[in-house]
């Protein structure tokens, strides 16, 4: 077993997006701050009305996968196909948006507080003009399973493996392969499990404090944290717990040209985009 270390930390920035949604973000917080095939992550978190009610209001997608996934509050979301639903806490809408989705998602807090992650990864070159697609995954179809060391695991997508014992999430079967978990540790138990040598992972501790690999690193709060590669993981939760996104996912090792909502390999593709969006031709039926 090789265990993975913390290799690099992209702390997240204070940002706003849409119409003024305040927000944290880590990867894609500026151009190159990816992990292949993950494009960008943020955290969104308040208690004042105010930071939300606004939301994001119709806005494009093309050429990549967008996951969103809700701790506290609501997110009302719409798309061009008429579409609809409404994300509870330990909702997750899986959105292959692919050749092209509009749509629009509104944060709504529920008793005053609103939590909750959306992030995106890259779709391969092939893959990246078909129709779109998404899965709206309750939390009740998510399994919650106990953990070997202590504490629990959201298995959102791929397969939680723990020695002998494996999980497997809703989200099975995609190119990249996406390992998608959310670990709640308590107080010094220790979280170990296997994942695919050359993969890309990277943690975001979003509550408490942990550290990582065989060295014990500490890991920053809110920060993308790049490990290293190897076929394990390894996390220790401190003296308050931690709770934390573990993401995995296969690189693409394709060129990647964004521009905002728009990811694709060249800039003829983007220009493409934005004319197929300015002509009212990027949203295809599904
Ligand atoms: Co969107």
């Amino acid at each position: 077993m090789t265990p993975r270390s913390l290799q690099r930390v992209i702390p997240s920035l204070a940002v706003a997006d849409g119409a003024g949604v305040k927000l944290r973000r880590s990867l894609g917080a500026s151009q190159g701050l990816r992990h292949d095939p993950f494009l960008l992550l943020d955290e969104f978190f308040s208690d004042d009305p105010n930071d939300y009610l606004a939301g994001f209001p119709a806005h494009p997608h093309r050429g990549f996968e967008t996951v969103t996934y809700m701790l506290d509050g609501h997110m009302q979301h719409q798309d061009h196909l008429g579409n609809t639903g409404d994300l509870g806490p330990g909702d997750v809408q899986w959105m292959t948006a692919a050749g092209g989705i509009i749509h629009s998602e509104m944060p709504q807090q529920t008793n005053g507080r609103l939590r909750g992650f959306q992030l995106w990864i890259n779709l391969p070159a092939a893959e990246k003009m078909q129709p779109p697609a998404y899965r709206d995954l309750p939390a009740r179809d998510l399994p919650m399973v106990g953990l070997l060391g202590g504490g629990e695991a959201r298995v959102i997508a791929g397969v939680l493996t723990q020695g002998e014992q494996t999980t497997a999430g809703p989200i099975q079967g995609h190119s990249t392969a996406p390992l998608y978990l959310d670990l709640h540790l308590p107080a010094g138990s220790v979280f170990e499990a296997s994942i695919s040598a050359g993969h890309n992972a990277f943690v975001y501790v979003y509550d408490g404090d942990a550290n990582v690999g065989a060295e014990q690193t500490p890991l920053p709060l809110r920060a993308a944290c790049l490990l290293s590669d190897g076929d394990q993981v390894r996390v220790g939760a401190g003296d308050h717990g931690a709770r934390l996104l573990l993401l995995a996912a296969k690189p693409l090792h394709e060129p990647v040209v964004q521009y905002g909502p728009f990811v694709m390999n060249t800039r003829e593709q983007i220009e493409q985009a934005i004319s197929d969006y300015q002509n009212g031709t990027l949203a295809q039926p599904g």
